[in-house]
């Protein structure tokens, strides 16, 4: 493998995208934002007013659901059967019925085939829950980033605000600890750590000083 691969996993609101999007632009690698997919296939299913138990079911939906994505202006963009559904996935719901789908071993088979193609020559920084344990193995390096669950609720709530949305604390923490439930819980590649993943506690640490032990870490493996 000549391409160098960041993996970053984490709970949701630890601060995944927003670092790992800056760290790829001062590195001058691809950043891959994996939990992107999850929302777009997961819209696909709210769409078709379903959420099957049947294994055909979701084989013939997930069959259906061609995802791929493309970079505009720097930043990524997801397209689902075509359409540009970028600003559609952004919803807390979206975000619910991503880690609804998420459980689905059909639909994690098709997202991993799609991710590990994606990363397969080029320098990427991927984020998302099984990037370290199931979709880049390899990685030459992995980062496990946490916070407090009312820290994470805290950086929520303030992005919802900035978007002109009000929402109440105590509900968006407890979101928070139903999603880590969920993504930690399932029985298909549940969110964990990588024996061989790096834990960085975001919680008392700014964007940037996060970003910069990255950047760091990444000079250190390259020698
Ligand atoms: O990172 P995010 O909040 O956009 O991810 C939404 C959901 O998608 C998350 O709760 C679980 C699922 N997901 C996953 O199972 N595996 C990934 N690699 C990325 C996201």
């Amino acid at each position: 493998m000549n391409n160098f691969q960041i993996a970053i996993d984490g709970p949701a609101g630890a601060g995944k995208s927003t670092i790992a999007k800056i760290a790829a632009k001062k590195l001058g690698y691809i950043y891959i934002d994996t939990g992107a997919m999850y929302r777009a296939i997961g819209l696909f299913f709210d769409r078709n007013g379903a959420w099957p138990e049947s294994h055909e079911k979701i084989k013939e939906l997930v069959g259906r659901a061609d995802i791929n994505i493309g970079y505009e202006n720097g930043e990524q963009v997801i397209f689902l059967n075509g359409e540009n559904v970028s600003s559609l996935i952004r919803t807390q719901e979206a975000g619910d019925s991503a880690s609804k789908v998420s459980r689905f071993p059909e639909v994690r088979e098709k997202m991993v085939e799609l991710q590990q193609r994606l990363a397969g020559t080029k320098n990427v920084i991927m984020d998302g829950r099984d990037i370290g344990t199931v979709v880049l193995p390899d990685a030459q390096l992995k980062i496990f980033l946490t916070a407090d669950v009312s820290v994470r609720a805290k950086r929520r709530l303030l992005q919802l605000e900035e978007k002109g949305q009000t929402c109440d604390i105590a509900k968006i923490e407890e979101e928070i600890r139903g999603r880590d439930k969920q993504d930690m819980t399932r029985s298909v590649s549940p969110l964990k750590q990588a024996d061989d993943a790096i834990l960085l506690d975001t919680s008392d640490k700014t964007i940037d000083e996060v970003v910069e032990e990255i950047v760091k870490l990444q000079k250190e493996r390259i020698g």
